[in-house]
């Protein structure tokens, strides 16, 4: 299985290769995770010359552009799909003058030691890559690697998947009439009472920004309903996607939120 999943995320990048496709079909999506870590970033105020690692970068989207928006920074992006890290490689060739700060390896958010080091990192990163692994006892062996990768007083910023907004979002589907939407075959979500048992472990604090949430509601039910009213198929270069990335951070109707979590000084 693990193989089949590694395969589906080169094909990817094969077919989607400079495209933010290649790791959603849901760009606004994407853009609205940037929007939010740049948030976080700018709040975390770091000192010049910290590093900030990528576990599961894929395209180095995210990168090029956290890069371009903290000149001060250092960043390192891995991912086990090679081909996602030659589009990373050949996007940060294209645009010049960032090579000296950016970095893309092949790696394995499984041994995140191996790629980042150990104690050398500010802030680690993980967008939608820890639900691809498929149990949760290698969700949490991967965060604690990532936990001995950070500084002290390093801070996690984990974008991944839980179960409770999942259910959410599909119990207000259903009321509004639309199907459950099931957790894609390569993803093994989180469920929030054993990520906070466990994160616990190796970290002081754990905040959660329900930053999809409103999008999801937004997206997934309100225009979906109406796409079911008109029968047409929901489509994301529908403008409401665009509009939907301005509400604010308001329920828990996403299974995508953002965890941050900073471990001792
Ligand atoms: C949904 S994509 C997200 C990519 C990127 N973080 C983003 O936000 O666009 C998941 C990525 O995780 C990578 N991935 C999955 N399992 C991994 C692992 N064990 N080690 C490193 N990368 C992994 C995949 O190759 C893929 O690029």
């Amino acid at each position: 299985m693990s193989e089949r999943i590694k395969d589906y995320w080169n094909q990817r990048a094969s077919e989607n290769s400079g495209s933010l496709t290649a790791t959603t079909q849901d760009i606004w999506l994407r853009r609205l995770e940037v929007a939010c870590l740049i948030g976080m970033i700018e709040r975390l105020n770091l000192p010049a010359g910290a590093q900030i690692a990528d576990m599961g970068c894929g395209d180095g989207n995210t990168i090029l552009q956290l890069a371009r928006q903290f000149p001060e920074l250092n960043f390192l992006g891995f991912d086990y799909a090679p081909q996602m890290i030659e589009t990373a490689q050949a996007q940060l060739a294209a645009l010049g003058g960032l090579a000296g700060r950016v970095k893309f390896s092949v790696g394995d958010v499984n041994d995140p030691v191996a790629s980042a080091g150990a104690g050398q990192l500010d802030v680690a990163m993980t967008d939608r890559c820890l639900i691809n692994l498929e149990t949760s006892a290698a969700q949490y062996a991967a965060i604690a690697g990532i936990a001995k990768c950070l500084k002290p007083g390093g801070v996690y910023l984990a974008i991944e998947n839980f179960h409770e907004g999942q259910n959410a979002m599909n119990m207000t589907r259903a009321a509004a009439g639309l199907p459950e939407i099931a957790v894609r075959w390569h993803n093994h979500y989180f469920h929030e009472a054993d990520f906070r048992t466990q994160t616990a472990q190796h970290f002081a604090s754990l905040e959660f920004q329900e930053f999809s949430s409103a999008y999801y509601y937004a997206t997934r039910v309100i225009y979906s309903a109406m796409c079911k009213l008109q029968g047409v198929e929901p489509d994301y270069d529908h403008p409401i996607h665009q509009m939907a990335v301005r509400l604010p951070m308001m329920g828990n109707f996403s299974p995508i939120r953002l965890a941050v979590l900073r471990k001792a000084g």
